[in-house]
């Protein structure tokens, strides 16, 4: 299983479903889905790695901006892998044709979605924001 965000620039273009869509008809299962607004404490513990960047600012004022989508997604063992794929290049200017950034994103700090970079930081996320699948066994 893996976290993904649709950011609320996502949300407030109405492109949760599309996103949630192409996740889905990729054969990825939706595990929990739910409408959210993220607070500053939670930002900051997500987003502890970037602590400090030149852009760390604008990263937390923008996940906090408004609700998001948090959804944990099943698959196989690979999942974060598969949706990392799927998103494509963290700047959309720079990310393929076909990926969901690459096709409906431009902007670097709206860039409409956030997956986990791995299995340890997909446990990690997981267990922050539904920690009742914190002990949930992963493939
Ligand atoms: P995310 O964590 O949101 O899924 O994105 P990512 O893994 O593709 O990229 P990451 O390196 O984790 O960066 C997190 C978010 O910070 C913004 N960012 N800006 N050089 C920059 O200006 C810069 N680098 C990163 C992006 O919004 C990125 O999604
Ligand atoms: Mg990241």
């Amino acid at each position: 299983m893996t976290l993904v965000i649709c950011k609320p620039d996502a949300v407030a273009r109405g492109l949760v479903g599309e996103i949630l869509g192409r996740l889905e008809r990729r054969g990825l299962e939706l595990v929990r889905a739910e409408l959210r607004s993220i607070d500053a404490g939670a930002a900051a513990a997500h987003y502890a790695e970037h602590q400090g960047k030149a852009f760390y600012e604008s990263l937390i004022s923008h996940i906090t901006s408004g609700p998001a989508l948090l959804a944990v997604v099943g698959g196989p063992a690979a999942t974060w892998q598969v949706v990392r794929q799927m998103m494509g290049a963290t700047n959309p200017a720079e990310a393929a044709p076909g990926t969901i950034r690459g096709d409906l994103a431009l902007s670097m700090t709206e860039n409409l979605i956030h997956g986990s970079d791995s299995a340890v930081s997909a446990q990690r996320e997981i267990a922050l924001f539904f920690p009742e699948l914190a002990d949930v066994p992963q493939p």
